[in-house]
């Protein structure tokens, strides 16, 4: 059968550029960068800065009819059909403490829906990749979602934010979601979890108040590799959605069912109280 990625139009010059960006971040990493605040926890380098801006740089000069959406504030609005969604430095107080678990995160839409993606993590040298309809790979091979069919079974993921924080239910989320599966992984990367659960590393993910370039390139490479992604409540998920469900189709129902009970208070193990632990 011929490599899914021959048929690719966007995925080999995303992937140059990705790997280009992630090469740079490679030597911000080595050199320590200084972290600055955008808010009380939400950290910012230079490398997101120096990363965005190689990133817009190459897009601009390969489609300037392309609107970019940037975390580190690229906007370029020319009202054509395509946007990207670009996340310089996913994880990025991760990188910023030294902890190597980070990505370069390439969104591509096309008409308001997901058309490519490329992700690159430069500590693993991995590139996963997608196009819509054509599949997803991880280092030009193709990849799928994990074939575990009970969430009693699974490995799970899912991520807080840096803003808000006090506003955030997930503690609870996670929690009772902790009791049932075999455990759920807080790794620090949005991009990468997404990925995580393309290639069946996770069999599912799950987090609220997400921003379109943290899931825009991740939530094609699971639907592509054969997984499912929607809201809370199974609605389809359009790309400025920001909570996020996404698994390998699976344990879906299942991972739905817990959080509707949670969201209506039913069953909830009440969090252990440390001063009963002493
Ligand atoms: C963050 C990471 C993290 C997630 C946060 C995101 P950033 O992105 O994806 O895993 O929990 O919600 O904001 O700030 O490192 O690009
Ligand atoms: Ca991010
Ligand atoms: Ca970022």
């Amino acid at each position: 059968m011929a490599s899914p990625q021959k048929n690719y139009e966007f995925v080999p010059q995303m992937s140059e550029i990705a790997r280009e960006a992630g090469a740079l971040l490679m030597e911000f990493f080595q050199r320590h960068v200084k972290i600055e605040y955008k808010g009380d926890a939400d950290l910012v380098t230079e490398a997101d800065r120096t990363s965005e801006k190689l990133i817009l740089e190459r897009i601009r000069a390969n489609w300037p009819s392309h609107e970019v959406i940037g975390e580190e504030g690229a906007r370029i609005e020319t009202g054509g059909d395509y946007r990207w969604y670009v996340d310089p430095l996913d994880g990025t107080t991760n990188f910023a403490h030294g902890y190597p678990v980070f990505c370069v995160s390439l969104g591509l839409a096309f008409q308001g829906k997901h058309k490519a993606a490329v992700l690159y993590d430069p500590t693993r040298d991995e590139l996963f990749a997608a196009e819509r309809g054509k599949g997803a790979v991880l280092n030009g091979q193709a990849i799928s979602v994990s074939k575990t069919p009970k969430l009693a079974q699974s490995l799970v993921a899912t991520g807080f934010p840096s803003h808000k924080r006090h506003k955030n239910p997930n503690i609870y989320f996670y929690h009772q979601i902790t009791l049932k599966t075999h455990g759920v992984r807080r790794a620090g990367s949005a991009a990468l979890d997404l990925a995580a659960v393309a290639c069946g590393r996770f069999d599912g993910f799950w987090e609220f108040n997400l921003n379109a370039w943290d899931l825009a390139a991740g939530v094609l490479i699971v639907e592509e590799a054969g997984g499912k992604v929607s809201g809370f409540r199974g609605e389809e998920l359009a790309v400025t959605d920001r909570d996020v469900v996404a698994s390998n189709g699976l344990i879906h129902g299942d991972l739905l069912h817990e959080f509707a009970e949670i969201f209506e208070g039913r069953g909830l193990e009440p969090l252990p109280d440390p001063r009963e632990y002493r």
